[in-house]
């Protein structure tokens, strides 16, 4: 398999103090927290959003697709924090967030109206897949962070990523750690034994809360995960759970 040279990987652990300073030097740290103190002021911090650390994670990670063309979906806007710190990290790409909670929704877009290049929407990422694999438009990458029961579907994006896109999961949590999320923590772990190779991306904090992710390599198909009835795929625009 080609290897993508051009990409930034990580595979980093520690508190999240130790994780951000490994990644991130002095002078970059002022530029980010100024681009996050932006996206707070947006949208109002709530328990269900990213960490601190792991929005500096997100930012480092989306700021390699900053250019005109660019597409980056979010999966699970909830109120609008994670879209508002992407947007800061892509001034010039084109970002849909995703949320079918409608109180939330409205919440968003609210927020985030000032924000030219953030589209929400309320549909379920699910759905949104059926309706995008007729678009056609490859997209650079993808967060998820959604719903956790029905995760297994949302490994299906990574077919709709350029060679070089970001699949990226936060919530890689077992359920011994400081946020257990076991439904997310299995499916992942799942997708590299089908995939046949380690994450690219697996930053770990010393609670052992995670965030996970594949760069599409050239060619390489995503073609399901089987076992445990979490196999999920589309067949004639419906889902099927092929176990
Ligand atoms: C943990 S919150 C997201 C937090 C957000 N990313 C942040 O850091 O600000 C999960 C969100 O996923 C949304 N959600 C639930 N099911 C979904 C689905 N099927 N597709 C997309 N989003 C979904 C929920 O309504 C909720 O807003």
């Amino acid at each position: 398999m080609t290897i993508l040279s051009d990409v930034l990987r990580l595979n980093l652990t520690g508190t999240p103090d130790e994780i951000v300073k490994s990644m991130i030097d002095d002078e970059e740290a002022v530029h980010i927290d100024c681009d996050l103190t932006s996206a707070r002021l947006l949208v109002e911090q709530t328990k269900r959003e990213i960490a601190l650390y792991q929005a500096k994670v997100l930012y480092a990670l989306t700021r390699q697709f900053d250019y005109k063309g660019a597409r980056i979906l979010e999966i699970g806007t909830a109120t609008g924090y994670s879209a508002a710190v992407i947007a800061q990290a892509v001034p010039s790409a084109y970002i849909v967030t995703l949320n079918p909670k409608r109180s939330e929704f409205v919440v968003a877009v609210d927020n985030l109206h000032s924000l030219s290049n953030v589209h929400v929407k309320c549909i379920k990422s699910e759905d949104y897949l059926v309706q995008w694999q007729h678009i056609g438009h490859q997209l650079d990458m993808v967060f998820v962070d959604g719903n956790h029961d029905t995760v297994a579907r949302d490994l299906w994006w990574f077919n709709q990523l350029k060679q070089g896109g970001l699949l990226l999961f936060h919530d890689y949590s077992p359920a011994d750690s400081g946020r257990p999320t076991p439904p997310v923590y299995n499916v992942c772990n799942e997708m590299r034994d089908s995939l046949g190779r380690e994450f690219d991306v697996s930053v770990i904090d010393n609670r052992r809360v995670g965030m996970v992710g594949f760069y599409r390599q050239p060619d390489e198909m995503f073609t399901g995960i089987h076992g445990r009835g979490e196999g999920y795929t589309i067949v004639g625009g419906e889902w099927q759970n092929v176990g």
